[in-house]
């Protein structure tokens, strides 16, 4: 005890996230993350310490939602840093599991949600959002939240979340909070330490080309192809950036959209020298 603040626990095995986990009080708040906390992060979990009486931060890079091509072992670490923020946020809990603790030696069980999975990032990265889902199947079982806690930035995974949640009958409500941006509106991202200097500035080259795209929308353009282009036309004005994908799809089931007649998912993956980055946002 610090004074009588609790002090955050911070725990790596099973058995002591259980005991852990039994001793917290209700309603208990999850904020599922990879680590290298940022702003966006710590917007989640201060929504957890508002909703909820115990809050509970994962911080685990997950190996199987990275292809053979990604960057998993390159991908930023700082635990000592991120304890120390979580600890001034008034987090109860953090559970840092090992690969091991999650997928011991023999390890076969997987989640896999279908049709949404085959869009966007799902179609691009073979496999991602299986390795997403069972791992936030495994964090939400040893937790037991009542609540857990998800980014916008990451718009279809939001989705596959959500729809797994409902399809296995998880008693948990999930929470959706808004992007967290730069103030040049870089969206937050642990991969923005990848950038140098000059890609960080073109880097808000997404930000410029979405807040195009809402102008459009909101003087009345409901079809995609213009507002696509103006779009591209942004991009191509900024030799570092190269579009992987610019979507415009159902924001319910992620098809693809040609008129904006229903709430809108605009979203795409932009390589800035050699970091993939995306960004997304909801028209109507
Ligand atoms: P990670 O990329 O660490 O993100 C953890 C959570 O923070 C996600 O819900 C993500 O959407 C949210 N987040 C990231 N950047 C944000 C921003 N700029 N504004 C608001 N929220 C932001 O997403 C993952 O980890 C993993 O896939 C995980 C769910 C933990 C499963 O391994």
């Amino acid at each position: 005890m610090k004074g009588n603040i609790p002090l955050m626990q911070t725990v790596v095995e099973l058995n002591d996230l259980q005991a852990s986990r039994a001793a917290l009080a209700e309603p208990v708040g999850l904020v599922p993350t990879m680590g290298f906390l940022h702003e966006g992060h710590l917007s989640l979990v201060r929504a957890a310490r508002e909703q909820c009486a115990s809050v509970v931060v994962s911080i685990f890079v997950n190996p199987t939602q990275f292809g053979p091509n990604e960057d998993l072992a390159a991908y930023p670490r700082d635990l000592p840093r991120d304890f120390a923020l979580l600890e001034k946020e008034g987090v109860d809990l953090v559970w840092a599991p090992t690969p091991e603790v999650m997928y011991p030696a023999g390890y076969q069980t997987w989640v896999t949600v279908k049709e949404l999975t085959g869009h966007l990032e799902g179609a691009l990265r073979p496999g991602h959002f299986q390795g997403v889902t069972t791992v936030v199947a495994k964090l939400f079982n040893a937790t037991r939240p009542h609540k857990a806690f998800f980014g916008q930035k990451d718009a279809q995974q939001v989705a596959v979340i959500r729809q797994m949640t409902r399809d296995l009958s998880y008693p948990i409500a999930i929470q959706v909070c808004p992007i967290v941006r730069e103030a040049d509106g870089l969206a937050m991202s642990s991969r923005n330490i990848y950038l140098n200097p000059q890609e960080r500035k073109a880097a808000v080259v997404l930000f410029r080309s979405l807040t195009t795209a809402s102008q459009l929308y909101e003087q009345g353009q409901r079809e995609v192809a213009p507002i696509k282009a103006a779009m591209e036309e942004i991009f191509h004005q900024e030799p570092l950036a190269r579009v992987q994908y610019i979507s415009f799809a159902d924001a319910q089931t992620l098809a693809e959209v040609t008129e904006l007649d229903r709430p809108s998912l605009v979203s795409m993956a932009v390589y800035v020298g050699k970091t993939r980055l995306i960004d997304n946002q909801i028209l109507g």
